[in-house]
């Protein structure tokens, strides 16, 4: 198992810079996902660190040892990628022990052969693969499949682990169970490993650690609770949650009775004014759809939101409100509430949210302030 370390690493393709500038230390077994928009480079990071793609600049380092022009075949790293093509004349057995016969072997010819079937079935044991071990890639189901690519991997010890999308071809049902299985084989095998998704499920549950990547940068490293919770800025807030963090952003008045209220539909406690006035900056309000709920009177939260409602979509476990600021017909509020609660179009409501869920951000930067913590011990 090896340490990764990448410092300032670049990629470009002509006059364009991918990656740009990644610094980013994997320890030893850790499960990281790198996570992000279409074309933010996570394809492009994995391919230099497997070797797949020329380093522009910066340098790669496992276990300390620069790694720059080591060809791909002296990496020592198994690679999965979304098409994870089986070879499709070869058996399960002769999938997964192709990689292996191409290593130099030692010893006679006949224990060489005896130690691949070993470590076959050991991959196909390990992988619930056993019964299919003679099967060919189109006699078996996506998962089995999926299994097959994983070992075919695996099969070589590697000391890093690189998976592009390896679940995005298997159906949503599939892809929970994978999903599970690739958190235990992790759990079991504990590699180094880099994982790439764009899928927020997947990266929220495999995760030790996320890293949220935008045109080609690091914007938030952290533990998926952390990154959820405390988005680092406004991109991280609005990407990470499914719909992602609700942003007001919204020019801030005190109404006679000293309360702070954002455009006049969003009210903040008493207790933000003078925090906000002495900061002098321009905020944006965040609070997740998760943390928003029917206000019926006599709740004291954080904030409160007038808006109406613009449609409301049943999504089994809840209903997703869309709504507008009740002032501004072109903002939006997105909310989750019970779906035992009947809501029109055009229904005026109040949504309030806890002093823990609502988020500050500065508007000019787009970062994280930490307003409201000062707000709490005020
Ligand atoms: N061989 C190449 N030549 C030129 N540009 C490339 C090449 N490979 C990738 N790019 C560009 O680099 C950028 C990053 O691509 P990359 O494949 O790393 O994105 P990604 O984050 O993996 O996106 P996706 O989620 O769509 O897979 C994109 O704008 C892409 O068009
Ligand atoms: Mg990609």
């Amino acid at each position: 198992m090896a340490r990764i370390e990448m410092q300032g690493l670049v990629k470009t393709f002509g006059t364009d810079t991918v990656v740009d500038g990644i610094n980013l230390t994997v320890d030893e077994g850790e499960f990281i996902v790198l996570l992000g928009p279409s074309g933010c480079g996570k394809t492009s990071t994995l391919r230099m660190v497997a070797g797949l793609e020329e380093i522009s600049g910066g340098e790669l380092r496992f276990d300390g040892q620069l790694m720059n022009s080591e060809p791909a075949d002296r990496r020592s790293v198994g690679m999965v990628f979304q098409n994870y093509a089986l070879y499709p004349h070869m058996s399960v057995r002769g999938n997964l022990s192709f990689g292996l016969q191409s290593q130099r072997s030692r010893g006679s010819r006949r224990r060489a052969k005896a130690e691949v079937n070993r470590r076959v079935m050991e991959m196909a044991e390990l992988l619930e693969l056993e019964h299919v071990i003679d099967h060919r890639p189109k006699e078996l189901s996506g998962g089995q499949r999926q299994r097959v690519a994983l070992g075919r991997a695996l099969i070589r010890q590697p000391q890093v682990f690189l998976l592009d999308e390896p679940l995005s071809n298997l159906d949503a049902n599939l892809r929970d169970r994978m999903r599970m299985e690739l958190s235990k084989l992790h759990d079991r095998i504990a590699i180094t490993t880099i994982y790439v998704t764009h899928d927020q499920s997947e990266a929220l549950t495999l995760a030790d650690r996320l890293v949220v990547m935008h045109e080609g940068k690091i914007r938030q490293v952290g533990k998926p609770s952390d990154v959820y919770e405390s988005p680092a800025d406004t991109f991280v807030a609005g990407f990470i949650g499914s719909p992602g963090m609700n942003l007001w952003q919204r020019p801030w008045t005190t109404d006679e009775l000293g309360e702070l209220s954002l455009g006049e539909s969003i009210q903040l406690p008493r207790s933000m004014v003078d925090v906000l006035s002495r900061s002098g900056r321009d905020v944006t309000v965040g609070v997740r759809p998760e943390h928003l709920h029917l206000v019926n009177g006599g709740e004291s939260d954080a904030a409160t939101v007038w808006c109406r409602v613009d449609m409301v979509e049943h999504l089994g476990s809840h209903l997703l409100v869309h709504a507008s600021l009740a002032t501004d017909p072109d903002s939006s509020v997105l909310a989750h509430v019970a779906t035992n609660v009947s809501l029109q179009r055009g229904e005026s409501i109040i949504l309030g949210a806890r002093a823990e869920h609502v988020n500050i951000f500065d508007t000019t930067t787009g970062q994280r302030t930490e307003l409201m913590t000062e707000v709490a011990r005020a």
